[in-house]
């Protein structure tokens, strides 16, 4: 179900870098949402391209603007916790706990949905994803508009998520009303996805389906058991049971073909020179630097996941631009947020991931 080619309009650039400093840009932002119009806007994870969630036709132009499969639902990002009930059916006492020592944050809740929530923000799912985000700027937006705000990622689909506005310039002008200029994303990843629905038998089953900052051990420590779903870290198969629509498509790719290499500081060195090719890029820790004779673009020490996730999508964007072939990436471990780093990278390497053995 691809969505129509949006006319082309003059896109407003609107200076909101702090809601006490720059509240007319804001009230403007709001007042533009308030009209059924669409705003690129920042959030602490990435700019999110954000429309009233509770207006088909707002709804409709996100999915225009950003060429999106019109059955990959939104998230819905609210600025109060008393704008959550009446957008679901049931709001158990585990999603409360998460909400009070992880929101406004990077966590995104999966619940049944209400019958305020149109099927065309949940791309027709009998549930809704709900986020408050922490972001000052997201939040006075939010207010301004006075109503919850329907916001994926402001990238076009399929390019990877924009984590400045220059980044939604670059993918959104002339599709969208306005871009908010703010300060770069402070995260760099997209928010953590966990599902907390009900089981047949009535059992609550929390289920995680996109990795982020707030980390599995995180919700472990809350919850208990999390279910890790299959789609986080494999590929899901043509007609296998899909549970967040977004892992079946293409995502976070660059137009280069990526390679994820797993291994050691000398077994990355080692695959590199027998394999690399004029033309071709690394990406690596900066430990790596001095071992590393392709041109070479670092995302942090291997140890900062927080570094990594803040890098990467501006680093495979950066990668486009230089027309690189090919890029050989060397894979964070899967620990805290590095689950999420792993999770977007291998996506952007089409599940391409060369695991070099471990030494004996
Ligand atoms: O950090 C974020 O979450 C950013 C910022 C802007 O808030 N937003 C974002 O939205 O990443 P988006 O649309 O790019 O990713 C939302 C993901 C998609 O993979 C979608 O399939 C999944 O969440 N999702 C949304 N609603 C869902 C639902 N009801 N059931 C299952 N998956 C859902
Ligand atoms: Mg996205």
């Amino acid at each position: 179900m691809e969505t129509e080619e949006p006319q082309a309009k003059q896109t407003l650039l609107l200076r909101g870098y702090d809601p006490a400093a720059d509240s007319t840009a804001i009230n403007q932002a709001g007042q533009i949402l308030r009209g059924g119009g669409i705003v690129a806007i920042p959030t602490e994870t990435v700019y999110g391209l954000a429309g009233n969630a509770l207006d088909p036709s707002a709804t409709g132009k996100i999915y225009a603007a950003k060429g999106r499969p019109s059955d990959n639902p939104l998230i819905v990002h609210i600025d109060r916790l008393e704008e959550w009930a009446p957008l679901v059916r049931e709001l158990p006492e585990e999603a409360l706990l998460l909400a009070r020592k992880y929101w406004p944050g990077p966590l995104t809740i999966i619940l049944p949905k209400s019958a305020l929530v149109p099927d065309t923000t949940s791309g027709g799912l009998d549930t809704v994803a709900v986020r408050m985000p922490q972001d000052p700027v997201a939040r006075g937006v939010i207010r301004a508009a006075g109503v919850p705000l329907a916001a994926p990622s402001a990238n076009r689909s399929g390019s990877p998520s924009p984590t400045t506005w220059r980044h939604c310039v670059d993918d959104l002008w002339g599709r969208v009303d306005a871009i908010l200029q703010s300060y770069d994303c402070r995260v760099g990843v997209e928010s953590t996805v966990l599902s907390l629905c009900r089981e047949a038998d009535g059992r609550l089953c929390p289920r995680l389906l996109r990795p982020g900052a707030v980390t599995l051990e995180m919700l472990q420590g809350v919850l208990g058991e999390v279910t890790v779903d299959r789609g986080v870290l494999e590929h899901l198969e043509d007609g296998e049971k899909v549970r967040s629509p977004g892992m079946k498509y293409r995502h976070y790719a660059p137009s280069a073909e990526v390679l994820l290499v797993a291994g050691d500081r000398e077994q990355y060195r080692a695959y590199l020179r027998e394999n690399e090719r004029p033309g071709e890029y690394a990406v690596c820790f900066e430990e790596d630097l001095p071992i590393v004779e392709l041109p070479a673009f670092p995302y942090g020490r291997r140890e900062d996941h927080a570094a990594q996730a803040r890098e990467i999508f501006r680093l495979l964007r950066e990668l486009d631009r230089l027309g690189a072939k090919k890029i050989y990436i060397h894979a964070p471990e899967k620990d805290g947020i590095g689950l999420a780093v792993y999770n977007r990278l291998v996506r952007a390497a089409a599940f391409h991931v060369v695991v070099l053995p471990e030494e004996t």
